[in-house]
């Protein structure tokens, strides 16, 4: 780390760029998604007759003189991801890549001349936002609705790029968008799926979110057995292939009547059994977090939590309030109704250390 005096240039107020002195950010705030490199653009300049001796970036700007500014490129957090694409004249651009929720900061250049106490650093500074995508989508639609889903970010991005939807993690190609929105204009029971979305050129997906769509009976068949002529006192089946409420009409020439409606109830066992975790970005010790389970069964099935083999209770959701480093590992959902059980496959769940 460098000691250095901190001149009197130093504070925003005092800084006079008609002296020569000045360090410019372009833009001045990023948001950038998760996983992705970031260019801070950056010029500076001083008056003629000064000799750069040391360019670099800090994440801290101290108020006190005698402050240690810490080179980025010397912190371990940084150094490996951190390029410096200036020099030593007038340009002082930086690449960031993969960046995670934490390096969301304020971030400063600074340089050292070889004029005793002549360092300068641009206190303005470059705010860096991180953010990840979330699906926001309604949970059940009812086929021919007009549905539209939303891919969100917590900050508007500053790289403009297309956006990219997936249905159970494939691409639909022809819903590509400069608009961060999916609209599913009349929605099918095909449409039915885990839906996440990304930004094109880039590696992060969201978390998926499960859309389903309801639909109403459709060609709907009915059967007489024994077919033919039925003698009075015979058995009849009547079949029909639908689930849902059914009547019979009986009719005559001189009117018809309904009977009362029974209704036919189509239990199965659970399907589609998937976990959630929010917040869906990285999870520090002492955040609260919200496991969830999903799953499709009737009757309901009855959820249970595991985590690595072991039990941890039951209920949809399970939540975490305060949370250590200790709950880090694999956790599943089981769901169990009469029918039979089906587990969710096992999600990560990594808590970083504060
Ligand atoms: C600074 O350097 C970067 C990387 O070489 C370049 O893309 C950018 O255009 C330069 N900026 C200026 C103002 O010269």
């Amino acid at each position: 780390p460098e000691i250095s005096l901190v001149p009197p240039l130093y504070l925003k107020t005092k800084y006079n760029p008609a002296a020569g002195w000045a360090v410019n950010y372009s833009p001045s705030h990023i948001c950038a998604l998760k996983d992705s490199s970031v260019i801070m653009n950056c010029t500076y300049t001083y008056p003629t007759g000064y000799q750069i001796m040391k360019v670099f970036w800090t994440k801290k700007l101290f108020k006190e003189e005698h402050e240690v500014f810490p080179d980025l490129s010397k912190d371990p957090e940084y150094s490996h991801r951190l390029q410096y694409l200036g020099d030593k004249q007038k340009n002082c651009t930086i690449r960031l890549s993969h960046v995670t929720q934490k390096d969301s900061h304020k971030y400063y250049f600074r340089f050292i001349t070889d004029k005793h106490s002549k360092k300068q650093t641009g206190a303005s500074g470059v705010t860096l936002t991180v953010t990840d995508l979330q699906v926001e989508a309604p949970e059940r639609v009812t086929e021919g609705d007009s549905v539209r889903l939303t891919c969100k970010s917590s900050c508007a991005l500053t790289d403009r790029a297309t956006f990219i939807w997936y249905r159970n993690s494939q691409p639909l190609t022809e819903r590509r968008d400069r608009n961060n929105q999916l609209l599913l204009q009349s929605v099918r029971r095909e449409d039915a799926g885990r839906y996440s979305c990304a930004l094109h050129g880039h590696t992060y997906i969201s978390p998926a979110v499960y859309l389903s769509v309801m639909y109403p009976p459709k060609s709907v068949s009915v059967s007489i057995s024994p077919s033919g002529e039925i003698v009075e006192g015979d058995s009849v089946t009547l079949s029909c292939n639908y689930s849902g409420e059914y009547k019979c009409k009986s009719r005559n020439k001189h009117g018809e009547k309904h009977s009362d409606a029974v209704t036919l109830n189509i239990t199965y066992p659970p399907k589609n059994t998937s976990v959630s975790i929010s917040p869906s970005g990285e999870i520090v010790e002492g955040d609260s977090v919200t496991l969830s389970c999903s799953s499709d069964s009737n009757p309901p099935a009855e959820i249970s939590w595991f985590k690595e083999g072991t039990f941890l209770g039951s209920g949809r959701i399970y939540n975490i309030s305060k949370i250590s480093s200790d709950y880090s590992g694999e956790y599943k959902c089981k769901s169990r109704n009469k029918h039979g059980e089906k587990d969710s496959d096992a999600v990560m769940l990594s808590v970083m250390c504060k």
